[in-house]
């Protein structure tokens, strides 16, 4: 197969939710489409204990939850998938979202009894600001939930984004009935054994359905699909592939109902890996020349080893084993003798790789989050990874003072890696860090301690919302307690507001000043 063939062959997402709206459920079903587990059940540990995704880190071994995101790869029809699993325990962090750099398009479920939850509409502000097509899998339609027009409102006026359900369902919870099918017109009759039967729209008159279109839910399903059909969105692949308009499709994935059907029309409209912008212009994914950017680094997977693990989004080319690449930082040649590529929770070496794939590969402590490495000799890199704004502070101080050089070293090490975000206080010079999640700080200090032996103590500051100042002259005089002031690393002054009424006071005395969003700049 020509490069260009491999590459319109693979599909790269990841699953977005809220803890417990059923990712887990729906990426097992997904598994067991592509046949690589036999049984549902097995990604993760949490609740079977059968198997843990990662026994990567002690902490994640406490929890029972995966820290860092995973990736899958499978077969599917003539694809090939990729799914990049981001945590969806509440302690999510950084990494969750910088996972969302190296995918070409997002699933985002839906706890139908539920609707939009706060994780997802963190999750989906970043897949908007990349501009990221985004389906929507509306899940458990087994239980009572949502009236389905209520929840696509939902999704329009929270999420601000066109909604357009691919099928319809005709009841919920025990009398969920099954879906119509807008995209081929047939009804998917739904039965609690699990079995799905699809019947053509022309064949609802025939008698032997009379007890299905019967119900009273059916007829109303019926007449919200004509007036869907009527006075609706059109349907638009232009637009789902812009981010502007979701495909909503119904369903459960325990049942599971729908997901099949759901991932068949998923996998054909999700777009290849696109071209990538760089400092030397643009990058066709079918450019021979391998070259790829990290957009995670894992430490101490293995606790024997204390090796690191950075996670590479393939971009162009051919990745071979052994091959060499350039770092384009430093310009250093480096050898990918150990490269590794994981499905599920197994490490195994992989052969070859493409624009689209994700590979893993042994870090010597070389690597930064957002770095390039490339085959060609003329080096280039690809655009800088977002930063996101921290949403927790906290003051960080040496346990023992007569350890300020480990302490320094360390949180200069693990800040330039990305692990944490650093911030100074205005005179004082002491240390705030910044997470996205409260587990990012745990990884910290468990890292401060194992690898640079130094003890932390932390003071908690709690959840603060950042803006940075463009100020040239910084006036103190206007910050209090409510609004505290710092320099992040590079020495820009930030405010950290105490909540969204400060921010807002703030705003309404000092119209002049300019705050700026770090989701703005991105
Ligand atoms: P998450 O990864 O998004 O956190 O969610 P997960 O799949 O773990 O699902 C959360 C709970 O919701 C699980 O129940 C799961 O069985 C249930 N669930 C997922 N999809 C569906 C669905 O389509 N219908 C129904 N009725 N339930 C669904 P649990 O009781 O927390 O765990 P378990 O003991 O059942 O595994």
């Amino acid at each position: 197969m020509t490069i260009q063939e491999e590459v319109n062959r693979r599909k790269t997402f990841a699953i977005i939710s809220h803890p417990d709206a059923g990712k887990t459920t729906l990426t097992e079903t997904l598994l067991l489409f592509g046949n690589l587990i036999r049984e549902a059940g097995t990604v993760k540990g949490k609740k079977t204990g059968k198997f843990a995704t990662s026994d990567w880190m002690e902490i994640e071994k406490q929890r029972g939850i995966s820290v860092t995101s995973s990736v899958m790869n499978f077969p599917y029809d003539d694809f090939q998938v990729n799914i990049l699993d981001t945590p969806g325990h509440e302690d999510f962090s950084e990494d969750t979202y910088r996972t969302l750099t190296a995918v070409d398009s997002v699933v985002m479920v839906i706890d139908a009894t539920k609707g939009i939850e706060a994780q997802t509409k963190k999750l989906f502000k970043v897949c908007r600001m990349r501009g990221i097509p985004i389906f929507t899998f509306m899940n458990k339609m087994d239980r009572e939930g949502r009236e389905p027009l209520e929840l696509m409102e939902e999704i329009e006026e929270v999420l601000d984004i066109e909604t357009y359900p691919m099928n319809y369902p005709a009841g919920m919870g025990k009398r969920f009935l099954g879906t119509f099918d807008r995209q081929n017109n047939q009804f998917v009759r739904f039965t609690h054994e699990g079995a799905e039967t699809a019947i053509p729209y022309d064949d609802l008159s025939n008698p032997e359905y009379e007890d299905l279109v019967i119900h009273e839910e059916f007829k109303v399903a019926q007449d919200e699909v004509a007036l869907l059909d009527e006075a609706g969105e059109e349907f638009s692949l232009d637009k789902v592939l812009a981010g502007k308009q979701t495909p909503v499709y119904f369903g459960s994935a325990l049942a599971p109902f729908g997901v099949e059907t759901f991932f068949d029309s998923f996998i054909n409209m999700a777009p290849t890996p696109a071209p990538r912008k760089s400092t030397e212009g643009v990058v066709q994914p079918d450019n021979p020349d391998f070259s790829g950017f990290i957009f995670k680094i894992q430490a101490n997977m293995n606790p024997q080893h204390r090796d690191r693990i950075a996670f590479v989004r393939v971009c162009s080319g051919k990745f071979e084993r052994d091959m060499s690449v350039n770092l384009a930082r430093t310009g250093k040649k480096i050898n990918l003798a150990q490269s590794q590529q994981f499905v599920a929770s197994q490490r195994g070496t992989i052969e070859e790789a493409y624009a689209g794939d994700i590979i893993g590969i042994y870090d010597p402590n070389v690597y930064h989050i957002g770095d390039t490495i490339t085959e060609s000799r003329e080096l280039f890199e690809y655009d800088e990874l977002p930063q996101f704004p921290p949403e927790q502070y906290k003051a960080v101080t040496a346990k023992n003072v007569m350890k300020s050089k480990q302490f320094k070293k360390g949180i200069e090490q693990l800040v330039q890696e990305g692990a944490i975000q650093l911030f100074k206080k205005f005179h004082t010079e002491s240390y705030i860090i910044g997470a996205v999640g409260e587990l990012q700080f745990e990884v910290f200090q468990y890292r401060m301690k194992n690898e640079y032996n130094s003890e932390v103590v932390f003071e908690d500051i709690g959840e603060r919302i950042p803006r940075w100042l463009t100020m040239e002259k910084v006036d103190e005089n206007l910050f209090d307690s409510r609004s505290t002031l710092v320099r992040d690393r590079e020495g820009n002054p930030v405010v950290l507001f105490k909540n969204e009424f400060s921010l807002n006071l703030f705003k309404d005395r000092h119209p002049e000043v300019e705050l700026i969003d770090l989701y703005e700049v991105n």
